[in-house]
């Protein structure tokens, strides 16, 4: 398995239900470990910059508004497969369709309101991390395996 880094960001509807701790304890209780971490309130530029494909679905203008209601937590990750594994730990992007024990399961209260955003890929983990992190502020090998 390659060690690899992705991005998510706990959305602030998670926010507003103090799960911060609850969910990092579930990223590090399956070795994908935090190595840079920002709590910041987003602009329309960050998030036009991260959600640049969906900006003329119907859906976008409720995700913008939801995105800049409050703040959110960026979180580096890095462990062994990295970018599939958050995205199995954060479940389906429609919580009706997440398993149980998922981040979105637990968390979510609707498709746009999904409480995490988990890179989609290695491109887009690389692209989101560099946009909000500078290189001095990624701690990386925090790996313990
Ligand atoms: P995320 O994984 O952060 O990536 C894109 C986001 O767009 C997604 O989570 C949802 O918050 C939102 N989204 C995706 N599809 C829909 C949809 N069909 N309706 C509303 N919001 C959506």
């Amino acid at each position: 398995m390659i060690l690899e880094y992705t991005l998510s960001i706990i959305k602030p509807n998670a926010i507003s239900k103090h799960v911060i701790g609850d969910i990092i304890k579930r990223f590090e209780n399956n070795e994908l470990f935090v190595v840079g971490l920002k709590m910041m309130k987003l602009n329309f530029h960050q998030v036009l910059f991260i959600y640049n494909e969906h900006k003329d679905k119907l859906f976008f203008n409720d995700l913008l508004k939801f995105m800049i209601s409050n703040p959110v937590v960026l979180l580096i990750l890095e462990g062994y497969d990295a970018i599939n594994r958050n995205r199995l730990i954060i479940g389906h992007t429609n919580p009706v369709y997440s398993a149980i024990g998922t981040i979105r399961k637990d968390y979510a209260d609707s498709i746009t309101e999904n409480a995490i955003h988990g890179s989609a890929s290695k491109e887009a983990a690389n692209r989101e991390i560099y946009y909000f992190f500078k290189q001095d502020e990624i701690y990386k090998n925090n790996i313990s395996i």
